[in-house]
């Protein structure tokens, strides 16, 4: 049953939290301790539905997988192309990255898995990420057309090492590759045109691969992996997500008076495009207690409530912000002047289409916003009237950035459903209420 919320105008935001660990790494966590040899410990693991599954996954694929503690979970792992045969399909509910990134471990693994998740994942494209395992080996069969979900994938016995340019910046499609390389010798490669994050080169590394990150042009880079490594487990420590963070972030910045703190942000430079143009807006964002732990660094950010004005964010931006044009969005209603998001293609076979989903949720708010091309324009006045009701379309952050809106519009802003937050963000209603927002 769909559960609908309203946010309403708050008074300043304020105090300290930590949102939950960050999604893309959890994930990862999961996938290589269930590949590794012995045991992984991973603290700080985000317990949302899309990880949830990645670790049902994992234990249906053979691994064991145990929660020891609030956050807190062991991997112990059936080493390199070890991987069983599931008896049942692998459900991977909303999460595209789960379940792409799956598909490469498991193509590198002579097994047969079927591959499904619930109807916006089923609409996602999986040609992209079954092209270049089809040119390792593996083979791949569907009901559909074999660029949609459900689908059965046969893992490579003999697996080929491949040099693989990706189509587009899309860390799924390198993480597939590369976790499919694992099981072939020689080195595999994949070339990026747009360096997308580089979570899972930084993790293999910590794994103990050997792999080698080189810059290729102006904005790409070249990954190469040597295969057939044994991996060892490794203990993990998971920071807090910049992609929820950016949720409270702009909360903080567009309620008037609010001054917050949010601790063990993830600023892994391939995430911290939103940071880069909010502060180009104007934004008052301090970070403090910077640390690093497995090549991932991490910062406490202080965030004061600012007077914000239109900027232009550069297509090369995207791949390291692709998940916060929605709350940019928002940040950008607020604005004084007019934001240009360039190169925003990628938006379109998300969770939803989110250009069109961004400027409905706008529109119906009452903000002066077009889409040309590829291209989001939001005409900000300093103000927002609100009163709108937004349909989620089965995504989280359609949700959480529509009741962002809602906290500082004139109108209450409503939103259709509440259910899908719980995959990215399941704390996220009581930890904003916390911060002095109000739902109803
Ligand atoms: C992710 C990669 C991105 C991003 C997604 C998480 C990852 O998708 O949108 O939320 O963890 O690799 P694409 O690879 O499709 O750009």
């Amino acid at each position: 049953m769909p559960t609908p919320l309203s946010a309403h105008k708050s008074a300043a935001l304020e105090g300290r939290e930590r949102v939950p660990g960050d999604k893309s790494i959890s994930h990862r966590a999961l996938i290589l301790g269930a590949l590794a040899v012995g045991q992984t410990r991973i603290t700080g693991l985000l317990e949302g539905e899309d990880v949830l599954n990645t670790a049902k996954a994992m234990q249906a694929l053979g691994a064991q997988v145990e929660r020891t503690g609030e956050f807190a979970w062991t991997v112990r792992g059936v080493g390199v192309g070890g991987f069983k045969a599931p008896q049942q399909p692998l459900d991977f509910g909303n999460s595209g990255t789960g379940c792409r990134l799956v598909m490469g471990a498991v193509a590198g693994c002579p097994i047969e898995a079927t591959f499904d998740g619930d109807a916006s994942l089923r609409s996602r494209p999986m040609r992209r990420i079954v092209d270049p395992l089809e040119l390792m080996g593996a083979r791949v069969t569907a009901s559909q057309d074999g660029g949609r979900l459900p689908l059965t994938l046969q893992g490579a016995r003999d697996p080929l090492p491949i040099v693989y340019r990706t189509p587009v910046a899309s860390a799924q499609i390198k993480s597939a590759v590369l976790l499919a390389g694992l099981s072939a010798p020689g080195t595999t490669t994949v070339i990026e045109a747009e360096a997308s994050r580089d979570h899972t080169e930084l993790m293999l590394k910590h794994f103990g691969a050997q792999i080698v990150s080189e810059k290729e042009g102006v904005h790409g880079r070249k990954i190469t992996l040597t295969g057939q490594p044994e991996l060892r487990g490794a203990d993990v420590v998971v920071p807090a997500d910049p992609s929820s963070a950016a949720f409270p972030i702009v909360a903080a910045l567009i309620v008037p008076g609010s001054d917050i703190v949010l601790t063990d942000v993830m600023t892994n430079p391939l995430r911290t495009g939103l940071f880069t143009t909010l502060r180009e807006m104007g934004a008052s964002i301090e970070e403090s207690d910077i640390r690093g732990d497995a090549g991932e660094p991490m910062a406490a950010f202080r965030i004061r409530a600012s007077k914000l004005v239109g900027v232009e964010v550069p297509p090369e931006r995207a791949p390291s912000m692709i998940d916060e044009y929605l709350v940019l969005a928002v940040a950008a209603s607020f604005a004084q002047g007019t934001t240009i998001m360039r190169g925003l293609q990628e938006l379109r076979v998300k969770e939803s289409d989110r250009l069109e989903a961004t400027a409905a949720m706008l529109r119906v708010n009452g903000v002066n916003v077009e889409i040309t091309g590829d291209d989001l324009i939001v005409h900000g006045t300093g103000s927002v009237s609100g009163g709108g009701l937004v349909a989620t379309h089965m995504d989280h952050r359609i949700a959480m950035s529509a009741l962002v809106m809602g906290l500082a519009s004139e109108q209450p802003v409503t939103i259709d459903d509440t259910t899908f937050i719980a995959t990215s963000f399941p704390d996220f209603i009581p930890m904003m209420q916390r911060l002095g927002a109000e739902f109803a």
